[in-house]
């Protein structure tokens, strides 16, 4: 795809939005994620699947915590995304209290995390493009996997298991959204610098989607 493609005056939020649909399209399209949807997988692979969040979220809100005051990505860092402690309710609820002896990060997972502490540490730009990757994709996408893990699974509407996906304290998605994309639109960089964003946020993608290639090898189809 032809990640130069902006016209002149396209507003940055879309830029980033048409830039990535590619590997939007891409991630979505992995065999974990297809299985999933289609209530083909056990409750250990979605358990599984919630640990390496867990592990890609403490990374994002550490970052985001010693971002809060930087001028490129701190006024996205916003208290109401914050999905850490959903995160250890829904394991907690999937795995049980010793949940924490029990876990590790998937090689994909690891270097996910590498790359978003990194970013956090050198080059707060392109820790905003991970932050979009992830948040604005829970508050859109996120429902989807939601409402399929409560039809799946039984657990509680929007309760434990997949506290993860509710956002409590948005309720109004729709807006939330827009205010973020605005946010976008007025992000300190210059052209080059929003090009950076856009090559790290397919990144983002691609990291996304190496996790998902390795929970599909760790759960093979039986024959
Ligand atoms: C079950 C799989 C998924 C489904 C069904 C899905 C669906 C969607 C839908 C319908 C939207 C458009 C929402 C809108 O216009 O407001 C969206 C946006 C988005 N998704 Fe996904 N998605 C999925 C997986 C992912 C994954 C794995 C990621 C990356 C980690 C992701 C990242 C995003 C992002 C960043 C946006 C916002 C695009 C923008 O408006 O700028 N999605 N998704």
């Amino acid at each position: 795809m032809d990640t130069t493609a902006a016209t002149p005056g396209t507003p940055f939020s879309q830029l980033l939005r048409s830039t990535t649909h590619d590997k939007h399209d891409e991630a979505n399209a992995s065999p974990f994620i297809g299985r999933l949807l289609a209530g083909g997988l056990g409750i250990g692979a979605y358990a599984h699947y919630t640990e390496q969040l867990w592990y890609v979220y403490q990374a994002l809100e550490k970052a985001g915590e010693a971002l809060r005051n930087d001028p490129v990505a701190g006024p996205f860092v916003r208290d109401e995304l914050l999905r850490t402690a959903e995160l250890e309710r829904d394991l907690t609820f999937l795995r049980g209290e010793g949940w924490r002896d029990e876990v590790t990060p998937l090689p994909a997972t690891a270097a996910y995390v590498a790359r978003v502490e990194e970013c956090a540490r050198t080059w707060p730009a392109g820790f905003v493009a991970h932050h979009y990757t992830r948040y604005l994709g829970d508050l859109s996408g996120g429902q989807v996997i939601r409402d399929q893990a409560e039809k799946t699974w039984g657990f509680p509407r929007k309760g434990d298991g997949v506290r993860f996906y509710v956002f409590e304290r948005i309720s109004n998605p729709a807006a939330f959204k827009r205010t973020y994309r605005e946010l976008l639109d007025t992000v300190n960089a210059d052209d080059l610098e929003k090009q950076r964003i856009v090559d790290e946020c397919r990144r983002a993608f691609d990291f996304n989607s190496a996790v998902f290639w390795e929970l599909n090898e760790a759960y093979p189809v039986s024959a």
